[in-house]
């Protein structure tokens, strides 16, 4: 049986990208920070952001950032899930056909360069016959062997789809090939956060606050929706032309069927993990674990790297403050 069976195609067209956050230019004028280019080829991306924030483009005179050493680490970039409903084995897809081909609905893409990969997906750039520009996250179907995946990969789907938000990334369609699934998707030209913090080493505050703002209103709306992303990190915070966030990879997110539902798979990315997951098992997660990544994403924007980072997962996992016994986190729901 085709595995996208299931999943009825939608048809959305993508909107340009509105509903900005609120921040106002004169608010950032005030604050005095400026915007640094580190590199020659920043200086574009750079010049964006500066006139999203300030109205203007770059700035003559401009203060400078001091540099710090340490930048994002590599290590604990990928998710944990010890339910297993990743596999151990990494497998990703091998290159797709030059030429993608959504036979239900008669549509084609032109398939160019890979655009990233993660800890489950290839992503490639593609191009509809209008010349049209998307992403293509790519899935082995050799990856979704157990029921479990593909549970979880359809999940994935399903929430995807019923996010519509200007700084959430856009679902497009799903179709399949014999090999791959692939999940057509707004595409983000600017990479992520962590590319973005690797060439400047770190944000200042104008830019932090523009980015969370936008992060913010993004997770109010997918928490309006009763959905808990579960991963939100630098790398799953995606750039679209305008420099505007775009948060993506719902490939841990859980839908709660209700307000006082809780979640007690242990899941996330280690850097980022809230202590009520690590600790909490019995009182189980909820929304709350979104934004104890969104503080550690503050931090890491402002300062270059995580709060909690070592190259050993269990010394990350020492660091990470346990909640109070009685729960300064789980108190609430206990009583
Ligand atoms: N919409 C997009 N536009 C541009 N690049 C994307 C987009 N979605 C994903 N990517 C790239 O593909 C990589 C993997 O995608 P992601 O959804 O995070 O997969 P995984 O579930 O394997 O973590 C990302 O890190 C990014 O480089
Ligand atoms: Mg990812």
């Amino acid at each position: 049986m085709a595995i996208t069976a299931a999943l009825s195609p939608l048809d959305i067209n993508l909107a340009p990208p509105g509903g900005r956050a609120s921040t106002t230019s004169s608010e950032v004028k005030k604050s005095g920070s400026s915007i640094q280019p580190r590199k020659q080829s920043d200086y574009h991306l750079i010049q964006k952001l500066t006139a999203k924030l300030t109205g203007s483009t770059l700035p003559s005179k401009t203060e400078p950032v001091p540099p710090i050493k340490s930048v994002p680490s590599a290590p604990s970039k990928t998710p944990v899930k010890k339910s297993s409903a990743r596999p151990s084995k990494k497998i990703l897809c091998s290159t797709p056909p030059v030429n993608l081909r959504n036979r239900k609905r008669g549509v084609e893409y032109d398939r160019g360069r890979q655009l990233g990969e993660g800890g489950f997906a290839r992503c490639y750039l593609v191009q509809n016959k209008e010349g049209k520009l998307f992403a293509a996250k790519t899935v082995a179907k050799e990856s979704l062997q157990s029921e479990k995946m593909q549970a979880k990969f359809f999940g994935e789907i399903q929430v995807q789809k019923t996010m519509v938000h200007p700084n959430i990334v856009r679902f497009v369609e799903c179709f399949e090939d014999t090999r791959n699934i692939y999940l057509i998707l707004e595409l983000c030209p600017n990479k992520s956060l962590v590319e973005m913090l690797r060439r400047r080493q770190r944000m200042t505050e104008p830019e932090t606050r523009l980015f969370m703002l936008q992060t913010l209103g993004a997770l109010k709306y997918m928490h309006g929706k009763r959905v808990i992303h579960r991963d939100l990190k630098l790398g799953n915070i995606f750039l679209d032309e305008g420099m505007n966030i775009k948060i993506g990879d719902f490939g841990l997110a859980a839908l709660l069927v209700s307000d006082t539902d809780r979640k007690t798979t242990m899941c996330g990315t280690p850097n980022y993990i809230a202590p009520e997951v690590l600790f909490g098992k019995k009182l189980g997660h909820s929304f709350e674990v979104d934004l104890w990544s969104c503080g550690v994403i503050l931090y890491a924007l402002l300062v270059g790297k995580p709060p909690f980072q070592a190259s050993d997962i269990n010394e990350i996992y020492k660091s990470v403050p346990k909640p109070p016994a009685a729960g300064m986190y789980l108190g609430a729901v206990a009583n």
